[in-house]
C-alpha cells in the first residue's frame, strides 16, 4: 500500500478521501454537506483566474467557504502564467488550505483559450507556470490533470514528474484523457504505474461509485488516496461507508433537511432554491415516481413550496430502495 498524504497530518490526520471538484456542484453548501458526511478533503468548483484578479463580486462569492469545511482547496483555472500566479496570492490570502490549478478541464471554450487540459500539450511552459505560482505562495500548491490530451499523448507521468520538481504538493488524476472527454472508463493501470514511481502523492479519480472500490484502489497501491465526485451524488452516504460505518436505511428526508438549511443559511433564497432544485431531481433519480417529482419541480416558484414538495415525496420513501439503473450520469463537466 503507498503511503498516505501527510501534507495536513499534523492539523488534519492523513488524507485518503477526497470530494471532488465539480462546477455547479462543488459550493460551499455541498462541500460542508460532504464533510459532515465523512469527506476528508475538498475542493471548490474551478474559478477564473482573470475573474479572481477583476474581483468581480460572483467569483468572490464562489471562493467563499466556511471553517467547517476545513481542509479546503480553491481550485483556478487560466491561461496565463502571471494571471494564475496572482490569482493563487488572492486564494492564499482569503485563507484557504490550499491552491488548485485545474489542468483536466476539456471543454471546448476553456483549451481553445490555453486553460485546463490545454497546458498538458506543453509541458515546458507547464513547468514555467508551476514555479512561478509556487514562487510566491505560502501555502500547498496541487493541480488535477488528465491523463493526457489525447490517446497518442498520455504524458501524465511527465506532467508529474514537473510537478514534483516545482514543488507541488500532490496530483490528482483523472484517469482519461482530454479526447476521452466522459466516455469509456478511467485508467487505473496508468494511475497505479504512475503513483508508484511518482515522487509526491497521487489522488486517483475516475468512475469510484462503491466504497468497496474506493478502499481496494488505495489498498491495491493503485494511488496514495482517491477522489470521489458523481459517485458520491448517487450515493451521498458514500465516504461515511468507506469509514467502515454501516448505514442501514439511506433515508434521504434527513439528508435533504440538513442541505435546505446549509443552502438556506449560506446562500440567498432564490440561489438556494434554484441550487437545491437542482440536488433533488439527483436525489430523487431511482426512485419511483421519481419523473413526476421532477416535472413537478420544475413548476415550484419558491423555497417553501420547494420544500414541502420535497419532505412530501421523500418522506414516503425511508424503506424503499433506491435502483441503480445503470444509466450514464452527469457525462460532462470541468476536469
Ligand atoms: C458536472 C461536473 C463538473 C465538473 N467540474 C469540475 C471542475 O470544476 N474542476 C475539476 O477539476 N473537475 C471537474 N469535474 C471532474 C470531476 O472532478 C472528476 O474528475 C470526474 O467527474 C471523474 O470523477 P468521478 O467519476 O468520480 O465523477 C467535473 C465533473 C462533472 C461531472
Amino acid at each position: 500500500m503507498l503511503d498516505p498524504i501527510h501534507l495536513f497530518k499534523e492539523r488534519h490526520g492523513s488524507l485518503r478521501y477526497f470530494f471532488a471538484p465539480m462546477a455547479g456542484i462543488s459550493d460551499t453548501v455541498f462541500r460542508l454537506l460532504m464533510r459532515e458526511l465523512g469527506a476528508q478533503c475538498v475542493v471548490s468548483e474551478l474559478l477564473s483566474a482573470e475573474g479572481l484578479i477583476r474581483g468581480g463580486q460572483r467569483t468572490r462569492d464562489m471562493m467563499s467557504f466556511d471553517e467547517r469545511e476545513r481542509p479546503v482547496g480553491i481550485q483556478i483555472f487560466g491561461h496565463q502564467i502571471q494571471s494564475l500566479a496572482d490569482a493563487a496570492k488572492i486564494v492564499e490570502a482569503a485563507g484557504a488550505d490550499f491552491v488548485d490549478i485545474n489542468f483536466g478541464c476539456p471543454v471546448k471554450k476553456v483549451v481553445c483559450d490555453g486553460g485546463g487540459a490545454a497546458w498538458m500539450k506543453d509541458p515546458l511552459k507547464l513547468a514555467k507556470l508551476l514555479e512561478t505560482v509556487k514562487k510566491g505562495l505560502r501555502i500547498p500548491l496541487t493541480i488535477k490533470v488528465r491523463t493526457g490530451w489525447d490517446d497518442s499523448s498520455k504524458n501524465v507521468k511527465e506532467v508529474v514528474q514537473i510537478a514534483a520538481n516545482s514543488g507541488v504538493s500532490w496530483v490528482a488524476i483523472h484517469g482519461r484523457t482530454r479526447a476521452q472527454g466522459y466516455s469509456g472508463y478511467a485508467d487505473w493501470e496508468l494511475i497505479r504505474e504512475t503513483a508508484i514511481h511518482s515522487p509526491i502523492p497521487i489522488i486517483g479519480n475516475g468512475d469510484i461509485v462503491t466504497a468497496e472500490l474506493a478502499k481496494k484502489r488505495i489498498d491495491e497501491g493503485y494511488a496514495h488516496a482517491v477522489m470521489i465526485g458523481r459517485g458520491a451524488l448517487k450515493n451521498p452516504w458514500i465516504f461515511r461507508e468507506i469509514l467502515g460505518e454501516k448505514i442501514e436505511a439511506k433515508n434521504f428526508l434527513p439528508l435533504i433537511q440538513r442541505h435546505f438549511d446549509l443552502a438556506i443559511e449560506k446562500k440567498d433564497r432564490h440561489r438556494a432554491f434554484l441550487s437545491l432544485k437542482k440536488f433533488l431531481a439527483w436525489y430523487a433519480a431511482g426512485f419511483p415516481n421519481s419523473g413526476k417529482f421532477r416535472f413537478e419541480l420544475f413548476q415550484l416558484e419558491d423555497i417553501d413550496q420547494l420544500r414541502k414538495h420535497a419532505t412530501d415525496y421523500f418522506s414516503q420513501l425511508p424503506e424503499l430502495q433506491k435502483i441503480d439503473d445503470g444509466q450514464p450520469f452527469l457525462m460532462g463537466g470541468h476536469g
